[in-house]
């Protein structure tokens, strides 16, 4: 069942980059833990305030885990690591929730693009898997100097939480401090809103901006205190006597909301993988040419380690089959030599059907260069037979997960369900690339093209320029193309440990049923045979 040869040089090498690549995603967490670095933090703590992980670690069950998304979220930009908010999947009094909460220390807790992309993107989660959003609001409101880039598309913060409401899944605020303007909202678009005791402010305008407007002299506490809201506009629910009441207030509204998951549940205490999860450290090659079987990795994170392929001897570039994990079923399509023929195509449009007729969600495992060029494939009719797994990708109506191992290229990262086929999570191991195409083929393509263009104009073509421009593109794409910038860009949900695999898809299995778990029966495209 295991061809990895964990004593062996080559599983040493593969562990010894991914051990390298792991320290550099663990600086990059680092980044995103010391937030507005320790000078904010000593004053928010000598404020008598809790950090916003800790805030959310007295709001969970004890000893639950908590699965935090995008916590790379602005990595590589002028912003600040994590982007000024902490959001993930925790479950409080028994019930999954989305929880985020604005982290103080940075800006003032203020939003910039990459805050909102980040909380959109926790909104889309909740939406999908119908779970409850907690917000802990502590916010300066809009990062003023970005505010063109955040203002209007802004507004898609509270619609979500009123739609939200409208589709019966509960909305929680809890306020620890500022919440002006904009983030007024936040507890005004709330189901429930708990405010703390001399600590909220919520008002449209503070004290200057009042007496700029209409001369009136106020004051915080009777403008948006907790008390004045609990007692007199009625915009707090609950009155709470300071942060630990507020988050102990939460957990008594959630343990209300009723919820109740609509099933199926999970197999009760399903078996373990027989493989040790540490052997994938050493499965993906530093050289992503080189092919590896991702059967490797599904008997390192599937139930007894037991994966009944589906059409094993056909399109064998791919594998794909029934497994479970954590007690859900679930099918894998996995790249197993990189490259998508029109086999292999076919063959995952008649799976993701299959499992569309089972209601079974389906778990993508990326190693793929993409859908195979050249005349003998295009005669065989590769575009429609990509077409044909993109349409069945795109109206498949199970959940769909996706996990980044190795390359993730072209259209290829489209069919096994990219960004934007939007899977309800999608996570990128350190390995992984993903870009239009490998970043050597990127810049021999455009010097081909650019000594084409010379020719056509009669014009000589400097040879030297052109392997300065080559190399600098390469760096260039290599750097685009890797998973702390992606993940930096929000376009995954979060850069994992292989080893964590199984736990976090046993995370978001639980999460996706949260909502009922039914298949398309019809309603692809048309299929163009
Ligand atoms: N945009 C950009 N930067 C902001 C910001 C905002 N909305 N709010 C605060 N900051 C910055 C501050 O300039 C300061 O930067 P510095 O340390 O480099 O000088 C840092 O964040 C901390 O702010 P500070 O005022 O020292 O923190 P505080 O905890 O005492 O107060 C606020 C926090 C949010 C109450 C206060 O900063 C404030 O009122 N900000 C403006 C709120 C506002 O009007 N927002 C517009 C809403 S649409």
């Amino acid at each position: 069942m295991t061809a990895l040869d964990v004593g062996g040089p080559e599983f040493a090498e593969r562990a010894a980059a991914m051990t390298a690549r792991l320290a550099e995603l663990a600086a990059g967490h680092g980044e995103a833990l010391a937030g507005g670095g320790k000078k904010y933090q000593d004053r928010h703590r000598a404020r008598g305030k809790l950090a916003a992980r800790e805030r959310i670690e007295l709001l969970l069950d004890p000893d639950t885990p908590f699965l935090e998304l995008s916590p790379l979220a602005g990595w590589g930009s002028d912003y600040t690591t994590g982007a000024s908010l902490v959001t993930g999947i925790g479950v409080i009094e028994g019930t999954e929730c989305v929880v985020t909460a604005n982290d103080p220390t940075v800006r003032g807790g203020s939003s910039n693009p990459w805050t909102l992309k980040k909380a959109l993107r926790a909104n889309e989660i909740a939406f999908a898997n119908r779970l409850p959003v907690v917000s802990l609001v502590e916010s300066g409101g809009a990062d003023l100097p970005s505010q063109k880039d955040i203002f209007i598309p802004g507004g898609a913060l509270f619609r979500d939480l009123t739609r939200l409401s409208a589709a019966g899944i509960p909305t929680v605020a809890v306020v620890f401090g500022n919440s002006t303007a904009g983030g007024a909202y936040i507890p005004g678009m709330s189901d429930h809103v708990i405010m703390v005791k001399e600590r909220a402010k919520v008002f449209l305008g503070g004290p200057p901006l009042v007496k700029m407007a209409t001369g009136e002299d106020s004051d915080d506490e009777s403008l948006g205190g907790a008390d004045m809201h609990a007692r007199i506009s009625g915009l707090a629910d609950h009155f709470a006597l300071d942060e630990p009441d507020a988050l102990r207030t939460a957990r008594r509204v959630v343990a209300r909301l009723n919820i109740r998951k609509p099933g199926p549940g999970p197999r009760l205490d399903p078996a373990p993988p027989l493989f040790d999860a540490a052997d994938l450290l050493g499965v993906v090659p530093g050289d992503l040419r080189t092919p590896f079987d991702p059967r490797e990795v599904i008997v390192r994170i599937a139930d007894g380690s037991a994966f009944d392929e589906f059409k094993p001897l056909y399109g064998p570039s791919l594998a794909t089959g029934w497994a479970e994990v954590h007690g859900y079923p679930v099918g894998i399509l996995a790249n197993a030599q990189g490259v998508l023929f029109s086999a292999e195509s076919q063959k995952a449009a008649q799976f993701i059907q299959l499992a569309n007729q089972r209601d079974i969600p389906l778990l993508f495992l990326h190693n793929t260069t993409g859908y195979m060029v050249g005349r003998q494939y295009e005669q065989g009719g590769i575009i429609k037979h990509g077409a044909m797994m993109i349409n069945a990708v795109s109206n498949s109506r199970v959940p769909h997960i996706s996990v980044l191992m190795g390359a993730s290229y072209g259209a290829g990262h489209y069919g096994m369900c990219g960004r934007a086929f939007e899977p309800r999570f999608l996570f990128s191991w350190p390995s992984a690339k993903s870009a239009v195409m490998g970043p050597s083929q990127l810049a021999g393509v455009l010097s081909i093209v650019a000594r084409q263009s010379a020719a056509a104009r009669g014009l000589p073509y400097d040879e030297e320029a052109d392997a300065g421009l080559r190399a600098a593109v390469e760096q260039q794409i290599e750097a685009e193309s890797l998973p702390m910038f992606l993940s930096g860009r929000l376009y995954d949900d979060g850069v994992i440990d292989p080893r964590d695999t199984r736990t976090v898809l046993g995370l978001c299995l639980s999460a996706v049923h949260g909502a009922p778990v039914e298949g398309a029966r019809g309603g692809f495209g048309v299929f163009r045979m």
